[in-house]
């Protein structure tokens, strides 16, 4: 067997502050690097330790997990029914208070969300075992079966990138938790199998808050077909929730070690509950704490491009800029001297007119999301979502791209000379999480797909 070797990401910041153990594992298990899967395996079994001592909401016996499974996704939709009842009789939305808190939430979730169906990324190789279709299944539409627009992780990254919430300096170590965990099993689904089944039976499960985002991001101009998509393609009926249940009853062993198996499930499952998840990063938003960092973090570059003359109650900008801490004052004196007018439009402030437009004095120096944090802490909740546009509807442009990418055209030309069955062993490092998004692992998830029906 010839195996290809994989691009290496040239998209992966190298330097992880000491510090942040889950975001150092992330980007080492993302990057592949040789000791990947010993921290992995190590990580894996402290995160079982502590899911061990977190509640178990999975019926005691696996026969009634499908039950549950749909008795749960239907609590759901009545939830969802009642919450959509409650918005068309005036009430105000649950979880976005305006659209820098969605932004907020869209970059806070995205470590996990930008390594989406990663848990699942070591099943491949049982491609010949029926017992694994459900999951390798699951896997193969995580990617879109190779098809840009469809593939989750594309999808993720192009959103994140058209709402410029792309920078991940701000996330913390914790943040990056739930992304370590999915990276892991998928590094280590050997070992750990039965935690892999429980794991994504719970990720697979429709929640609530999946439905409420995808109203509320669409009310705020954000396109929500990331969330959608999953509404649809994890529902409990055929979907990714009833795929789930089904690789649990067939990999499940029919005698010796079954209640063992079954315990380990219930194990992996848990691990969804550890970590910041969704509805946390919701809550965790404070808007003005936000905003303060934000002008923080910008103030170090900011403090001697401004000249001298550009004074806020008798001090300079640059003076204002110097210490860090000053920013809360900074902007409650930018307040005082009216150059903020909070609760009105901030076209109305002088200061968000040196901001936005590109006559702008300080035209480019605040991206997407720290112009939507500013202009959100100006406006303090007086306008309506009517101000923020529909998000346009994209076209589709995936061979184009594609036809361009030279890593396509050494690919083919690799597996040129493989007989199909070592082609499709050697196409599986370019369906993982570092390499699938990408145009070579894209075309490389259409080859494995056509090579499996062949083979098979
Ligand atoms: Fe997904
Ligand atoms: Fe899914």
């Amino acid at each position: 067997m010839t195996l290809i070797e994989s691009p290496v990401g040239a998209d992966v910041p190298l330097s992880i502050a000491a510090d942040s153990p889950n975001r150092q594992l992330y980007e080492k298990l993302l990057k592949d690097v040789p000791d990947a899967n010993v921290a992995g395996r190590r990580f894996l079994r402290r995160q079982l330790a502590r899911a061990a001592d977190l509640p178990n909401e999975l019926p005691t016996d696996a026969e009634q997990v499908l039950q549950w499974s749909q008795t749960r996704c239907a609590a759901v939709a009545r939830e969802y029914a009642e919450y959509l009842a409650s918005r068309q009789q005036g009430a105000p939305r649950r979880y976005f208070h305006d659209k820098s808190h969605a932004l907020y939430f869209l970059q806070h979730v995205a470590p996990t969300k930008e390594v989406d169906g990663a848990w699942l990324a070591g099943v491949l190789k049982h491609w010949r075992d029926v017992r694994f279709d459900g999951l390798i299944d699951t896997y193969l539409e995580e990617l879109g079966d190779g098809v840009a627009r469809q593939n989750h992780v594309v999808i993720y990254r192009k959103l994140l990138s058209e709402n410029a919430c792309d920078d991940p300096r701000d996330l913390s170590d914790e943040h990056f938790l739930q992304g370590a965990v999915q990276l892991a099993l998928g590094h280590c689904s050997d070992e750990f199998l039965p935690e892999v089944i429980g794991y994504n039976l719970g990720y697979e499960q429709l929640p609530l808050h999946l439905l409420i985002s995808a109203y509320e991001l669409g009310e705020l101009g954000i396109d929500p077909h990331y969330f959608r998509l999953h509404v649809t393609i994890d529902n409990a009926s055929t979907g990714h929730a009833r795929k789930a249940v089904q690789s649990l009853l067939d990999l499940m062993p029919v005698g010796e070690g079954r209640d063992e198996f079954y315990r380990r499930v219930t194990l992996g499952y848990r691990l969804n509950d550890l970590g910041i998840g969704s509805t946390e990063v919701i809550q965790d938003f404070d808007l003005h704490r936000e905003v303060v960092s934000m002008l923080e973090r910008k103030a170090l570059f900011g403090q001697h491009m401004h000249s001298d003359y550009c004074r806020v109650e008798n001090r300079t900008i640059n003076q204002w800029l110097s210490t860090p801490g000053q920013m809360s004052g900074f902007l409650a004196a930018l307040e005082r001297k009216g150059w903020i007018k909070r609760g009105a439009a901030p076209e109305e402030s002088r200061f968000w007119k040196l901001i936005e437009g590109s006559d702008a004095a300080m035209f480019g120096v605040f991206s997407g999301y720290e112009k939507q944090l500013l202009s959100d802490w100006i406006a303090d909740g007086s306008q309506d979502s009517q101000r923020y546009p529909r998000a346009p509807r994209k076209q589709a442009q995936d061979e184009q791209d594609e036809a361009a990418d030279p890593e396509i055209d050494i690919l083919k030309l690799r597996l040129a000379d493989l007989t199909p069955a070592d082609q499709l062993l050697a196409l599986i490092p370019w369906l993982s999480p570092r390499c699938h998004w990408r145009p070579a692992g894209l075309y490389a998830t259409r080859r494995f797909i056509q090579l499996r029906a062949q083979l098979r």
